[in-house]
């Protein structure tokens, strides 16, 4: 029934003129719409219905935001955007491999591929999702053209974006989910998988728990089983430690050579634009201009994008870099003490600002969680909101159920001191 109703537009024969020569879609289209909104009203009963809201709030009280450097705000930023738009037009009118490609994507990739510490290449995509998707495109059709049996190992809250990209129609292609920072499921997984490649996906930080993983353990566990490499996204990272890339821990030379296959740099993060920087071996930078959809059927990045991103990045690896997060740091550490200080007040909430283990780094975002009853945070997030804080509430499917939780986003431009009194208040109003 379905497929009959869904096949019914590829025939135009089939659908009927209306009275005023116009076609109708109301009739074939109507069980159609009712698939849709039984599916609509499931979520709603389930209370996961989503809203795009206008956002009206500035940045001094948005706690989604992750523009953690405050760069999308920078004048140098944004001048660079518009003076790129201004001279190669608003769009960049094609896919980068229909097209020409754009002289500023060259430009960006050669910036990064002085932070890479070996010699592997960089490729800009239009964004983080886009990369993910086009890394995963070129590994499934290189990987198992000859046959050779793969087994992805991904983390099970690993970002949407890169289940897109693992869950691949190929039948020697496999992916296995682990539990979250638990590495010794990740251990039994690989020890279970008799692929000739095993690859292993994490987030460096992860974007909803605020941990870091372990480069440490990773390291040693894909090392144990030959043909077992590693893919690190580091959407939430990139930019925000000295040295740019590979940068969820300072150890990650030391421990991941030979092991790491690929990380994706977000650009819509701390750098404070848009776009996605792959850095791979070349050889998957050329398997990704052969294979990867998103960079061949894709309209690529716009010039003014291109133009604030390189910019951005210039700065970001000189020394006002190293100011802004130096100064992220010292609001983090802030926010740490402040809510150590709450003491019992807080004792209901888990409060948890990550660190990464050698480095010290502190993650530029919390979660607040309800001890006893995780549907509270939601209770916590209109508190918030009443008092002009927008502080989102995340709930399944984003994380599982029972885990609901508040998502603290920190920038330059947050005030920790106001966000801590009002989170004293608001829990104790919530009670
Ligand atoms: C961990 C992670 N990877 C990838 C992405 C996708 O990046 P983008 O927003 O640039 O598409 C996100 C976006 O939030 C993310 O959090």
């Amino acid at each position: 029934m379905v497929a009959r109703i869904l096949n019914q537009p590829s025939d135009p024969a089939a659908v009927p003129d209306s009275p005023s020569g116009s076609l109708s879609f109301d009739a074939p289209l109507g069980p159609v719409f009712g698939l849709i909104e039984r599916a609509l009203e499931e979520r709603r009963q389930q209370g996961l219905y989503r809203a795009d809201r206008v956002s009206r709030v500035s940045p001094l009280t948005d706690h989604s935001t992750n523009d953690y450097l405050a760069m999308s705000s920078h004048p140098e930023v944004i001048a660079a955007g518009s003076n790129a738009a201004a001279r190669w037009g608003a769009g960049s009118r094609s896919s980068r491999l229909l097209g020409l490609s754009h002289d500023l994507n060259q430009a960006i990739e050669e910036t990064a591929r002085g932070w890479i510490p070996v010699d592997w290449a960089a490729t800009f995509l239009q964004s983080g999702f886009s990369a993910n998707l086009a890394v995963f495109d070129a590994l499934v059709k290189t990987l198992t053209r000859e046959g050779s049996t793969v087994d992805v190992i991904i983390d099970h809250e690993a970002h949407s974006s890169l289940f897109a990209g693992v869950r691949q129609r190929e039948r020697s292609w496999k992916v296995l989910p682990f539990r979250h920072g638990d590495w010794a499921h990740l251990d039994r997984r690989l020890a279970g998988s008799t692929a000739a490649v095993r690859i292993v996906v994490v987030e460096a930080l992860h974007s909803m728990n605020g941990t870091f993983a372990d480069a440490e353990r990773l390291g040693a566990l894909c090392r144990q089983y030959s043909g077992t490499f590693l893919f690190v996204d580091e959407a939430h990272t990139f930019g925000l430690v000295d040295g740019m890339f590979w940068s969820f821990c300072d150890g990650i030379r030391q421990h991941l050579d030979g092991v790491l296959i690929g990380v994706m740099g977000g650009c819509g993060k701390a750098v404070g634009v848009s776009g996605g920087l792959l850095v791979t071996p070349h050889l998957l930078r050329e398997a990704c201009f052969q294979f990867s959809r998103p960079l061949i059927y894709s309209t690529s990045a716009s010039p003014f994008v291109l133009g604030a991103v390189l910019k951005s990045l210039h700065i970001l690896s000189g020394p006002e870099g190293v100011d802004r997060r130096r100064e992220l740091q010292s609001i983090l550490s802030e926010f740490e003490s402040l809510i150590q200080n709450l003491g019992r007040q807080k004792e209901s909430w888990d409060v948890h600002l990550g660190q990464c283990r050698p480095t010290s780094i502190r993650a530029p975002l919390a979660v607040i969680r309800h001890r006893d009853d995780p549907g509270h945070a939601q209770r916590l997030a209109a508190l918030f909101s009443e008092s002009g804080r927008f502080v989102p509430y995340i709930r399944p499917p984003t994380v599982p159920r029972g885990t609901e939780r508040l998502r603290v986003s920190f920038s330059l431009q947050h005030n920790v001191e106001s966000f801590v009194g009002l989170f004293s208040h608001c829990i104790a109003v919530s009670r």
